[in-house]
């Protein structure tokens, strides 16, 4: 633990992935669930957290016009990079001064609960330099080499998968994507990496990730079951 912190809460959506996997074509966060693109409702769920100020969306190049259509003058939208850190960095650019605690948050994860952003936020206004919702992981996880042989079998007692958002200190965050390091796939390994601990709190099943096309079924049964009075919210 470092020291607590105040100040303003902004979160970095990368949104510039390509989604291969999802197999669309179409730039994922821009794929629609229930009619609307996967990124707004990832930007509706991360507003509805009354800690959240400022929210800046890094976009595929080509259509930060059309997601700032989309997302409207609140939002600030950039061009995102080649890899997700680098789409990182590119909000990290334009972020308020005044922001003190910093979540970066995947646009593919379109409905992560307010209760989840909090708890982050709480951790970090704590002490935490670094904090990363996680889910313990159900199935037996192995390794396996190139050829399909299995190299060894982990203990699923302590494996953990990485949700977002992950939050951390403004200058914490800074000082990784200082490195300028494009191989990460979360923000949480890039401050590993400096040595510095990253602490977790419970993640949530709606805080999965989109990246299967059964994936935007999934998404759309959890739209279905949210009550309509909360999906604006
Ligand atoms: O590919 P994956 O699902 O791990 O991407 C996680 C997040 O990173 C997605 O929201 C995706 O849009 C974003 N990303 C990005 N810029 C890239 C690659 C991925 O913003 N060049």
């Amino acid at each position: 633990m470092d020291h607590p912190v105040s100040g303003r809460v902004g979160v970095l959506v990368p949104a510039a992935g390509r989604g291969e996997r999802l197999g669309t074509g179409a730039a994922k966060a821009l794929c629609e669930i229930a009619g609307t693109p996967m990124l707004v409702h990832a930007v509706r769920s991360l507003a509805s957290a009354a800690s959240v100020d400022t929210v800046v969306v890094a976009a595929p190049p080509e259509d930060v016009e059309a997601v700032r259509a989309v997302l409207g003058a609140d939002i600030l939208v950039v061009a995102g990079g080649d890899s997700r850190p680098e789409s990182v960095r590119c909000a990290l650019r334009v972020l308020p001064a005044e922001v003190d605690i910093v979540l970066v948050h995947d646009a593919a994860r379109p409905f992560v609960p307010p209760s989840v952003v909090e708890a982050v936020v709480a951790a970090v206004r704590a002490g935490h330099d670094a904090v990363v919702p996680v889910l313990p992981v159900p199935d037996t996880v192995k390794r396996v080499a190139a050829d399909g042989r299995v190299i060894e079998t982990l203990s699923r007692a302590d494996l953990y998968a990485a949700q977002t958002p992950q939050g951390f200190r403004r200058d914490v965050l800074a000082a990784a994507h200082a490195k300028s390091w494009t191989d990460a796939t979360d923000d949480a390994l890039l401050v590993e990496r400096l040595g510095i601990p990253v602490w977790t709190v419970p993640g949530a099943a709606d805080a999965f990730k989109v990246t299967w096309p059964e994936d935007l079924l999934r998404a759309e049964a959890v739209l279905a079951a949210t009550p309509v009075a909360d999906r604006d919210a």
